[in-house]
């Protein structure tokens, strides 16, 4: 079949360039530019990458316009419903739901890698105990190549699969141990008799004095909000997390990239952000003016949990989350629990402001995600490094899909120049007070 083409013409010089078009397997095509430089003496310009495809990738799959998100071809809202995380980090590695024996011996293989060094255990020693949980977690995640030295060959599938697997068990006891730290309570060890899930929080929340039972419907919430989480295409921090890999940098070094990107309150900070900016306007008589406020183009303020680079229309998790908090709270908060409350009136006000409505500005996956965070006892400065468990797996399936392929380059954007032309060195003593 002809491949499909585009063509560029300089009209300053009539010059012209035909491209090759890219077709996916859906979704928007992109014309393939590699060239273009070399043959046609330009550079492209999208410094947000509004434009861009980085890379083709056959995991998640996003239209944004009908607020889709498939993991492998498969409904977020169907996996949500009916998977587990831990199958659906299989799924996201491999491609394919596993069958019955698959899965048992992922599970077995992930529940035996849970523990970390003793001697890492020290590493948190070294923090201030006020460190946010965010800090140390970055700091343990990116020190693990000075432990396991044995899977850091990327150029070897096995030690690729052994370090995708290690950063996806433990990452769990490293959040639990960022916790315990940063409240001065002892460590407890992960727990081979349970899931994933449960695991974490019986880790974060058991104390050596008493009996610690992970509730059931904790524990699904935190499964389904994980499920939610694990992937989503090339955003911020899994791009990052392909920049470090494209120039063979070992995993847990990439893994720890991908967090500190997550980190911002424009990317997975945002959660953490929501509950603060929630507790800010405190009452829903003050709603108007925040929304005044970020639509103010003077005050930097914005809606946090509000708009997204790919969604313009209602962020699929966000709607699966909202009906969960309502079970959540039930079970464990309060029905009425003001942050909750402000949060649908802000979201039905927002929703029905013409600022919002014209630049398609939705709910996001974070707006609502603290809400249940906090009625299951987890402290907002936990709430991205929940995330960051959670994206762990996908930025490990991103990762391996890279590192995999063939024809895997570093990956060295270019730039417009802005700055002075050349000049030649001025002596000191020559030198007037410059600007
Ligand atoms: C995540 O990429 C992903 O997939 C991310 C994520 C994932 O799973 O990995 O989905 C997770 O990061 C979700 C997003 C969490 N961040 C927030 O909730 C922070 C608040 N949102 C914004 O900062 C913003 O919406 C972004 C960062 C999410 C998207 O930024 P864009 O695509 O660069 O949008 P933009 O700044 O170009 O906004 C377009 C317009 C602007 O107004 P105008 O200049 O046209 O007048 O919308 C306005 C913006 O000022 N706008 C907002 C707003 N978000 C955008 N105005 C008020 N409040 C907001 N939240």
């Amino acid at each position: 079949m002809k491949t499909r083409t585009v063509t560029l013409t300089d009209n300053a010089t009539g010059k012209s360039i035909e491209l090759p078009v890219r077709e996916g397997s859906t979704g928007p095509a992109a014309i393939d530019i590699s060239r273009l430089y070399r043959e046609f003496g330009y550079l492209t310009y999208d410094p947000g990458f509004q434009s861009t495809a980085s890379c083709s990738s056959g995991i998640t799959y996003i239209d944004g316009a009908e607020g889709v998100l498939l993991y492998r071809g498969y409904p977020i809202e169907q996996l949500a419903e009916r998977s587990s995380f831990l199958e659906v980090a299989y799924l996201l590695l491999y491609g394919e739901l596993p069958a019955r024996e698959q899965f048992a011996t992922f599970q077995h293989t992930i529940t035996h890698h849970t523990m970390i060094k003793e001697s890492l255990r020290g590493f948190y020693q070294g923090f201030y105990h006020d460190a946010h949980p965010m800090a140390s977690m970055v700091g343990v995640v990116g020190s693990l190549s000075a432990f396991y030295h044995d899977s850091t060959d990327i150029t070897d599938p096995r030690h690729r699969e052994i370090a995708a697997h290690r950063m996806i068990a433990k990452m769990p006891t490293i959040a639990a141990y960022s916790y315990k730290y940063s409240v001065g309570e002892p460590f407890s060890y992960p727990q081979n008799s349970l899931g994933y899930c449960a695991n974490l929080l019986h880790m974060m929340f058991s104390v050596p004095s008493e009996e610690y039972h992970v509730d059931p419907v904790a524990q699904k919430a935190l499964d389904m909000i994980f499920i939610l989480h694990a992937d989503h295409e090339q955003n911020a921090s899994t791009a990052t997390v392909r920049l470090s890999g494209s120039s063979g940098s070992n995993p847990f070094a990439c893994i720890s990239s991908g967090i500190t990107a997550l980190w911002g309150p424009a990317h997975g900070g945002a959660n953490e952000a929501v509950v603060h900016m929630l507790s800010e306007i405190g009452d829903v008589k003050n709603i108007a003016r925040f929304i005044a406020r970020a639509k103010d183009r003077n005050d930097p303020f914005r809606l946090m949990g509000f708009g997204h680079r790919v969604y313009k229309n209602y962020d699929p998790r966000a709607k699966i989350i909202r009906k969960m908090c309502h079970e959540v709270l039930e079970k464990f908060g309060d029905t009425n629990d003001p942050c909750f409350e402000l949060a649908m009136r802000l979201e039905e006000i927002a929703l029905k402001d013409e600022y919002f409505i014209e630049r398609k500005l939705y709910p996001n996956v974070d707006f609502y995600s603290g809400i249940i965070y906090r009625a299951l006892g987890i402290p907002v400065n936990m709430f991205t490094v929940m995330f960051a468990v959670a994206r762990t797996v996908g930025w490990v399936a991103q990762w391996m899909e890279m590192i995999g392929e063939p024809d895997q380059r570093i990956g060295r954007p270019r730039q417009i120049y802005s700055g002075s032309q050349r000049r030649d060195y001025v002596p000191l003593a020559e030198r007037a007070v410059s600007g």
